[in-house]
């Protein structure tokens, strides 16, 4: 027995491959997953929710430090007013459902988006939620609900002339940290991966500044189908990137 590995040891999940600190998710392709399934849009999304409650898991397992997902953007208000409102109400379930669970897994909720466009009972759910979850200190989840990079740049931006017209600001103390410190995103490391799901490649108004160094993962599979083998295989693809950072990189003679 000495000396003998016992046959059913697991390694550490995600032994020999590289932890992202900070993982950003596009949630893409909810409403394609059920059509394929002759089903209604609404029904993708709530399979969405199943798939996003895995992924937070996966993130405690492996070590992750920060999880951001897109689930509404400020752009999705140009759905048909039905589905928006169902998305709205998935949230809302979602906190209802989650929260004792969140709390107990020592999980940190941010929400980051325009609070102004929501309703006020829902922005009392929100706050509710980071202040029942402030002190956790496991993963920081991070969900961005009416969110839109380039709003929340103009808002930052506003936010420093504003500073800078009552005198408390000089023009030329504005750099990247202040900047950032005026993003919804305050305090957070920047995302080192970004992944989309669904096959489309592009960014839709995610994380705009903070995706500079990020390392984009494009995925086929739709999000209801994103499971913990497709999280493993982007963490294997992430692996095997070379982050330069304009340097010359490990791979440099
Ligand atoms: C992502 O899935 C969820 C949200 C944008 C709210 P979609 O609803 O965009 O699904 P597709 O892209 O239409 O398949
Ligand atoms: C991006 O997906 C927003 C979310 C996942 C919440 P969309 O489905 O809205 O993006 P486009 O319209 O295909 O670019
Ligand atoms: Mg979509």
């Amino acid at each position: 027995m000495a000396g003998e590995p016992a046959a059913n040891v697991r390694a550490e999940p995600g032994a020999g491959l590289k932890i992202p600190r900070h993982v950003g998710v596009i949630m893409d392709g909810n409403g394609r997953w059920a059509k394929m399934r002759g089903k209604r849009r609404t029904e993708g999304h709530v399979e969405g929710v199943k798939s996003l409650r895995g992924l937070v898991e996966h993130c405690i397992n492996y070590g992750v430090g920060y999880l951001t997902v897109f689930s509404f953007s400020s752009e999705n208000w140009s759905r048909p007013p039905d589905e928006v409102s169902f998305i709205f109400n998935l949230l809302r379930r979602f906190v209802a459902s989650d929260l004792q669970r969140l709390i107990r897994n020592n999980v940190k909720v941010r929400i980051i988006g325009d609070r102004a466009g929501l309703d006020r009972s829902l922005v009392r759910l929100i706050d509710d939620v980071e202040d029942k979850t402030s002190a956790n200190t496991g993963l920081t989840l991070v969900v961005a609900f009416n969110y839109g990079s380039k709003a929340e740049i103009v808002s930052a931006a506003r936010h420093l002339a504003r500073e800078v017209a009552a005198g408390r600001l000089a023009p030329d103390d504005i750099d990247e940290t202040r900047l950032g410190d005026a993003l919804y995103t305050a305090g957070l490391p920047d995302p080192d991966v970004i992944i989309r799901t669904s096959g489309e490649q592009r960014l839709s108004n995610f994380l705009l500044w903070q995706a500079a160094y990020a390392e984009f993962v494009f995925v086929d599979e739709h999000w209801p189908d994103f499971d913990e083998d497709s999280f493993v295989r982007v963490l294997e693809v992430y692996s095997q990137r070379d982050r330069r950072f304009g340097g010359i990189g490990a791979t440099a003679i």
